[in-house]
């Protein structure tokens, strides 16, 4: 448990993020929902979360997954109720976690009634982006950003999509409507908030969609004054770089307690590229970690995390799924989250749950489909499109959550809404408790370990920069050091350091060596006795 008597508690917790869809069904439909998530939540205490992020559960068409909000305050029904969401906020509460809700600032979905009403010239009407032209500009997820409304006569701006309208948040009655709404949230006592696109909300489109406007930080400011210092915010922001970072989360916290960077999804795809994946370049990775942990401290915050629900699995990613899996998904865990900064686990991760093989016809990521869409179109090879989908589409993250062996992974009794990977078999719930050698056993005894305040507090140090194959830091605060040495590789490699001279504090091997073996992470005391 973080010591909430510390005003920034926040950095030594733990985040638990949950794609409500895929989580757990009680009733049979094939999709999750609130009750599924009220059921489970000693799975996620025991597991060591104090915070649990919620994608969003508004009421939605769906079309990007709840991304495309209808109503920002009611539940949809196919995740139960308001009574189930207070439920699930208590229940919560008694095992000392507390809930964040996902909110999606920059849009909403083409039904909310905000929308409607616009479309008509009614008085939402500039809530909205409007323009006689199309300047021919693309959205996130492959369609024309601007969007020819028969109705309004006019061309209305998605920067993901055309079911996504932007909202304008140059009028100061959007910005007061979404902050009542958050206020809403809190009231049904929710801790915090995560931000959904963050930079989005200002823009400058003479410069296209990536260019960040004038006014985001004043909007942010203006937004935390109206919900006040307690209330946690985490900022997604595919774009920041460390300076925008230093001004989000400044110490003094005049708007964001920290943010996602995505800056670690540039080692592994050639040219920026999704889709193009390569070998992951672990210098580069290397260099880019130390820049944000250096250039942070005392000065932001971020989250650590090695995916989501809109990235690839890790260990499909830079692990292995095969005879190494348990060892890579544990090495990838402690390289990452005992970096300085809060860790978010997204669910399965945990299990080491990994990248889905499934028929094109069957992905249901509005980008997904669109890239089969485009690609079928420029005449594609099919294997292609398979092969970049099954390392890079959305969907990886989102198959059902996997509980038992048994059918549809335990995840429902009914039709799940997505299928189910078929290493459910042995990697699902059950089957890791039940074997103390397991991804989830180990999960559990990094995030203990990480409760000591060297982790939160302490300094950072790369250490072996140039090693292709080793990740290695040193984390001390006071007297106490720690080394975290990581082989990335499928191989066995020499220790940077030669034989250890240290305490094993932690390891996902048992008994001692001289090489680093296969994906082998240590966690070494380097702290002098008495
Ligand atoms: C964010 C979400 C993603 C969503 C998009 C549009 O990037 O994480 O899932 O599709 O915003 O809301």
């Amino acid at each position: 448990m973080p010591d909430r008597t510390r005003p920034d508690w926040w950095k030594s917790a733990v985040i638990y993020q949950i794609y409500p869809k895929s989580f757990a069904d009680t009733t049979g439909s094939g999709q999750g929902d609130l009750a599924g998530i009220t059921a489970h939540l000693d799975y996620i205490r025991d597991l060591g979360a104090d915070l649990i992020w919620l994608s969003p559960v508004y009421l939605s068409p769906q079309k990007d997954n709840g991304y495309d909000v209808a109503d920002f305050r009611t539940i949809d029904p196919r995740y139960g109720t308001m009574e189930d969401f207070r439920r699930l906020v208590r229940s919560a509460g008694d095992r000392s976690m507390g809930i964040v809700m996902d909110m999606v600032l920059n849009h909403t979905s083409s039904v909310h009634p905000w929308f409607q009403d616009a479309l008509t010239g009614g008085e939402h009407r500039d809530f909205y982006i409007w323009s006689d032209t199309d300047d021919g500009s693309v959205s996130v997820f492959g369609d024309p950003a601007w969007t020819w409304s028969p109705e309004a006569g006019r061309y209305y701006y998605g920067s993901f999509s055309p079911h996504q309208p932007d909202l304008n948040w140059q009028n100061r009655r959007v910005r007061q409507a979404v902050f009542a709404a958050m206020r809403f949230w809190l009231e049904a006592g929710v801790a915090g908030f995560r931000l959904d696109a963050v930079p989005y909300i200002s823009k400058d489109l003479a410069c296209g969609r990536r260019c960040q406007g004038p006014d985001l930080h004043a909007y942010l400011r203006e937004m935390r004054s109206a919900l006040g210092p307690e209330v946690v915010l985490l900022g997604e922001d595919t774009e920041a770089d460390l300076e925008d970072a230093l001004i989000y989360t400044e110490p003094g916290g005049s708007e964001l307690n920290m943010i996602f960077e995505f800056g670690i999804e540039d080692y592994d795809r050639r040219g920026g590229d999704k889709w193009h994946t390569k070998p992951l370049d672990l210098p580069g990775l290397k260099a880019h970690l130390a820049r944000w942990q250096e250039g942070l401290e005392g000065r932001g915050w971020m989250t650590l995390f090695l995916t989501n629900h809109d990235m690839p699995r890790i260990v499909s990613r830079w692990g292995n799924e095969g005879r190494w899996h348990t060892q890579s998904a544990t090495m990838l865990a402690t390289a990452a989250y005992l970096l300085r900064g809060t860790p978010v686990i997204y669910q399965g991760e945990e299990l080491g749950m990994t990248n889905t093989k499934m028929p094109l016809g069957a992905y249901d990521d509005l980008e997904s489909v669109n890239y089969i869409r485009a690609q079928k179109k420029a005449g594609a090879d099919p294997d292609q499109i398979a092969a970049a989908l099954y390392g890079s589409s959305r969907d990886n993250a989102r198959t059902p959550m996997q509980w038992t062996p048994g059918p549809a992974a335990g995840f429902t009794t009914g039709q799940p809404w997505l299928p189910v990977n078929k290493n459910a078999e042995w990697i699902n719930v059950q089957s890791e408790e039940e074997d103390p050698a397991s991804v989830l056993h180990y999960y559990r005894r990094l995030l203990t370990l990480r409760r000591r305040p060297v982790f939160t507090d302490g300094h950072f140090e790369l250490e072996a920069a140039e090693d292709p194959h080793v990740f290695a830091y040193v984390r001390s605060l006071g007297s106490e050091r720690i080394r975290i040495e990581c082989n990335f590789s499928g191989s066995p490699k020499p220790s940077p350091f030669g034989e250890d001279q240290g305490r094993l504090l932690l390891g996902n091997y048992e008994g001692s060596s001289d090489l680093l073996r296969p994906y082998e992470a240590r966690v070494i005391s380097l702290t002098q006795a008495g």
